[in-house]
């Protein structure tokens, strides 16, 4: 069901100086930035191999992200698995008691498809299952 490791999420409280870090420091490249209103944050993606590391700065203190760095500082954040059908795997999931955040699939970067499980479902770690958009 899950195909792939697609991101880790890192919640970082400046996201200028994460990039440097992961651009310049660690040589990944930076495929993409955006602000996703729907998830409350500005974000990055950097490619590393088939996979991404994705940045996520807080657009305010009263967002998700917001609130996991004044709790618990900057660091990782979620562990993103693809998957070719968003919403056969959520109802995959549920049918097998996973705790969802997310009852249905919402738009993520890159005009991906993502959900999120709880993480109390999930070993204490925020999971996030992501159907990437078509590749034109
Ligand atoms: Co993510």
């Amino acid at each position: 069901m899950l195909d792939r490791i697609d991101h880790v999420g890192i919640a970082v409280a400046d996201l200028d100086s994460a990039i440097a870090l992961y651009e310049k420091t660690l040589g990944m490249p930076l495929v993409h930035r955006e602000k996703v209103t729907e998830q409350g944050v500005e974000a990055v993606l950097l490619d590393v191999g088939d996979g991404h590391i994705e940045l996520l700065e807080p657009l305010g203190e009263d967002t998700p992200v917001g609130k996991f760095l004044a709790k618990k500082g900057p660091g990782l954040h979620h562990v993103a698995y693809a998957v070719s059908d968003v919403t056969a795997a959520l109802a995959a999931l549920a049918e097998q008691g996973v705790a969802l955040i997310d009852s249905e699939p919402r738009r993520g970067i890159r005009d991906s498809r993502v959900a999120f499980l709880h993480p109390k479902s999930t070993g204490g770690v925020l999971t996030e299952i992501v159907q990437p958009a078509e590749v034109h």
